[in-house]
């Protein structure tokens, strides 16, 4: 078997914590490798070594047989090793092929030679589908377009190999499914790669073989075509995992929200939420679906306040919040676990213990004639941490160090603690790993049989169609349909979702 790279019994220490014990990872030329873990198993690390980030204690590696040493990233470039990494290094104010060319430029007579790099980056795109613009600002192209720049970037510099470090956590599912033609792609044309994941069913659908890591530790490698999603999830993990959340039959009370005739405006005033009607009782989850861009954004931002309505009226337990300032929403009974969770969710330089009462600070018992009292405040984060599992060296540590799955546990500890009347849960699991998103499920289950009325967002049906009691479709800022998880199907949603289908009258009078 020829092998392009080969990592040999890698052990990478931090002050503290071994990030990689004794892991061995083979790259055959031409496979898409999945390399497996949970959040915080060490896979970036064990990138970061290949990639000449960091240093290994020990262990070797090889790249076509020979042993190399890949002290610096350059020295990864000329071994023709490209990382597309998890947080993208691009400069917003330039464009694509100044982004490019950064640190390679092209000089004629000793000036950069934009208008031959132009040529050569629309004729690597080309080659490889990847449809990019190169005189595009970095400012104005969505993120699925700046990934592929990355993309752009390391074959520019001409890698054979491509290390993507969970590049489908940021993608909608349309932008995914591009992506995964575009890996495709790239292994027709004499590429391997090497993807970071932990989505297990883009394991399944793309990859070769895939190794797997927990807590530091090499766990082995299998090949896609001799496992499953059950039997992978549990070598992640280490225990069985189920994918079917566990519940009970709904039984809901009374009405928590009741949504009339609502029109938001979005962020360029054109009109988004069009006359859109919802409720939600006492102990049951609703989840929405529909294509992204359907208006759930600025239904949620409606509901918490963060944006403006035109008309209608949400009520809360018969009180109208509608047009309140977050803060009052807040108050009134709504927690809110926000979509993006580094933006709207977390004070990232803030220890993690304080933002467990971003939304209390100002009470009783943590503030006091206007003087923070901290021994309250990190009594009651000590607790949070232990009770929602949330894994941080201490309650001191800064939301920055935490893994994305541990950072979402804060968040939701913090909003159900609260004891809100309303949940609302966008895109609750984005990103996070099996383990993580069972858990998370677990805990909105519980709101809802505590009685609370629970409203899910998310672009993953499965999870829609898992966790929902009742699911609403929306489409072009209205609902259109309601419809029972249990007799439907991912065909049917899909249907309600593009719009082609919809419910009638009489059906949409329970909405
Ligand atoms: N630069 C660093 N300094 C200290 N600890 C680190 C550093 N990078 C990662 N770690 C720690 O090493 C472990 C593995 O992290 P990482 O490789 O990022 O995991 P993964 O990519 O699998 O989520 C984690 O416990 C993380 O906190
Ligand atoms: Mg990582």
């Amino acid at each position: 078997m020829e092998y392009v790279i080969e990592m040999l019994g890698i052990r990478k220490e931090f002050p503290g914590i071994v990030a990689n014990d004794n892991i061995t990872l083979q790259l055959e030329k031409g496979e898409i490798h999945a390399l497996l873990g949970e959040n915080g198993a060490g896979k970036s690390t064990l990138m970061n070594v290949l990639f000449g980030l960091y240093q290994p204690e020990k262990g070797e590696i090889r790249v076509k047989g020979k042993s190399v040493k890949i002290t610096n990233p350059n020295i990864a470039n000329d071994l023709g090793i490209g990382m597309v990494h998890q947080h993208f290094m691009l400069v917003d104010p330039f464009t694509v092929t100044e982004n490019i060319i950064l640190g390679s430029e092209i000089t004629k007579g000793g000036k950069i030679d934009i208008k031959t790099a132009e040529k050569k980056v629309s004729e690597i795109s080309e080659k490889y589908g990847l449809a990019v613009d190169p005189r595009a600002k970095i400012q104005d192209i969505s993120v699925g377009m700046q990934q592929r720049v990355e993309i752009l970037k390391t074959l520019y510099r001409g890698a054979e190999i491509l290390i993507f470090d969970e590049p489908t956590a940021v993608l909608t599912p349309q932008e995914i499914h591009e992506l995964i033609q575009i890996m495709k792609t790239l292994i027709k044309e004499g590429k391997s790669i090497i993807l970071i994941t932990h989505k297990l069913k883009e394991i399944m659908e793309v990859c070769d073989r895939v190794t797997v890591i927990r807590k530091g530790v090499g766990i082995g490698t299998v090949n896609v075509s001799e496992t499953n999603p059950n039997d992978l999830a549990s070598l992640m993990v280490g225990r069985e995992v189920t994918f079917k959340t566990e519940k009970i039959e709904a039984s809901p009370k009374q009405e928590v929200l009741q949504i009339k005739e609502l029109r938001v405006k979005d962020a360029r005033g054109l009109p988004a939420i069009n006359g859109l009607d919802l409720t939600i009782r006492a102990g049951e989850i609703v989840g929405i679906a529909g294509v992204d861009g359907n208006g759930q954004t600025e239904l949620l931002e409606a509901i918490t306040g963060l944006r403006k309505s035109e008309n209608g009226s949400i009520l809360l337990n018969g009180k109208e919040i509608r047009n309140l300032s977050p803060r009052k929403v807040t108050e009134s009974g709504v927690g809110h676990i926000p979509q993006d969770r580094h933006k709207h969710g977390l004070v990232l330089d803030f220890p993690i213990g304080e933002n467990m009462v971003l939304q209390t600070y100002y009470q009783k018992p943590y503030s006091k004639g206007g003087i923070l009292n901290y021994k309250e405040i990190y009594k009651k984060a000590k607790g949070l941490i232990a009770e929602f599992d949330v894994r941080t060296p201490s309650e001191f540590t800064p939301a920055r160090a935490l893994s994305g799955g541990n950072q979402q546990k804060a968040i939701i500890g913090r909003e159900v603690d609260r004891n809100p009347d309303l949940l609302i849960a966008a895109q609750p699991t984005r990103g996070l790993d099996v383990g993580a998103i069972e858990f998370i499920h677990k805990r909105l289950i519980e709101q809802r049989d505590n009685g609370k009325a629970v409203l899910l967002l998310s672009f993953e049906l499965d999870e829609v169609m898992n966790v929902s009691d009742r699911i609403a479709v929306i489409y072009e800022g209205q609902i259109v349909a309601i419809v029972d998880p249990k007799e439907t199907t991912e065909q049917e949603l899909g249907l309600l979702m593009a719009g082609s289908k919809r419910k009638e009258a009489g059906e949409k009078a329970d909405v």
